[in-house]
């Protein structure tokens, strides 16, 4: 029997290709630089399987190349490179590869904002630059974190590993979201629910980890920002436009917040120049990329391609109700 063949936008590991290869006629983009669009969709024309990074769109445009598909796996928990209701109207499986992140995301978001306390970026170009003149007493000094209060936007899997590991820290722990979590959850993580305007207000350190929907886009905006202490920091590892950048820049000038960490951009890979200063951490959206984390990502959209295609239900389905219709 013919195999299914799938196009693979990445060469993805080892350890996914090996489950790849055996049931599937693979084609994998295997250069450096991302593949042209043109080159993505001339190559779809005869897939029935598609494994995707987040830099690539699935969109009505996508599927008219794709006439074949039928899933379309992405290697990302976020999907909103993904139009899911074009994919449902088409027939289209989508998939994403939730729970293996969150640990290590968190660990980033912490990452981000120790830097951005101690000045970390701050301290290492001094440290490089052969201009360091040795110890002083008040030589970079940031801010501490412990005993402060973390605010947290967005509290599902990715915000509880974050408060989390604030327990460590002694820190006051405050979420918003659009549902309250559980009892026991909030007491075992020791937290407690403000409403946005009343987090914003109490915060230090403000962590954002809501998806990128219509309407979280754009939800960091300029009242948001005046909202809060102007000794305040904003760390982002969800998606950049969740952020206006543009409103960021301006209370960054106008010093209504004490400065940001960011992993995610509203136009990736373009950096607004107004965020290039020393009081924001800049990151290239790496806040899942462990070694071990990313190749259990591959893995698990690889897991989701091969499910479909031998007649299961795909573990992550986004659109579930394309299968229970046939
Ligand atoms: C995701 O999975 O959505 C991250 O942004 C990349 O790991």
């Amino acid at each position: 029997m013919a195999k299914p063949k799938v196009y693979a936008t990445h060469q993805l590991f080892d350890e996914a290709r090996q489950i790849l290869d055996d049931a599937c006629e693979m084609q994998y983009w295997t250069n450096e630089e991302r593949p042209p669009r043109d080159e993505v969709l001339r190559n779809m024309k005869d897939k029935e399987g598609l494994i995707c990074l987040l830099t690539e769109k699935v969109n009505e445009e996508f599927l008219r190349a794709a006439p074949k598909l039928r899933i379309a796996a992405n290697v990302a928990v976020g999907y909103d490179n993904i139009d899911v209701d074009a994919c449902t109207r088409r027939g289209v499986v989508a998939t994403n590869t939730p729970g293996v992140l969150d640990e290590t995301t968190a660990d980033f978001a912490w990452t981000l904002m120790m830097a951005l306390a101690r000045r970390l970026s701050e301290g290492e170009q001094l440290a490089r630059s052969g201009n360091w003149k040795g110890w002083n007493l008040d030589q970079l000094c940031g801010t501490d974190i412990w005993g402060k209060t973390l605010g947290i936007v967005g509290f599902g899997r990715i915000g509880r590993a974050v408060a989390r590991r604030a327990l460590g820290f002694q820190m006051k722990v405050i979420y918003t979201d659009a549902v309250r979590a559980p009892a026991d959850v909030a007491q075992s993580l020791n937290v407690e629910y403000r409403d946005m305007n009343t987090l914003l207000a109490e915060s230090d350190f403000i962590s954002i980890h809501v998806p990128l929907m219509p309407e979280t886009r754009g939800l960091f905006d300029a009242p948001k920002f005046y909202r809060m202490k102007p000794t305040a920091f904003l760390i982002n590892t969800a998606r950049g436009p969740v952020v206006d950048e543009a409103a960021l820049v301006a209370a960054l000038d106008a010093k209504k917040i004490a400065g940001a960490a960011l992993d995610v951009y509203e136009n990736e890979p373009f950096i607004h120049p107004g965020l290039k200063r020393p009081n924001v951490v800049l990151a290239p959206h790496l806040a899942s990329a462990s070694l071990e984390t990313r190749t259990k990502m591959a893995v698990i959209a690889a897991k989701n391609v091969i499910a479909l295609f031998m007649g299961q239900m795909p573990p992550n389905m986004l659109n579930p109700t394309v299968l229970k219709k046939s």
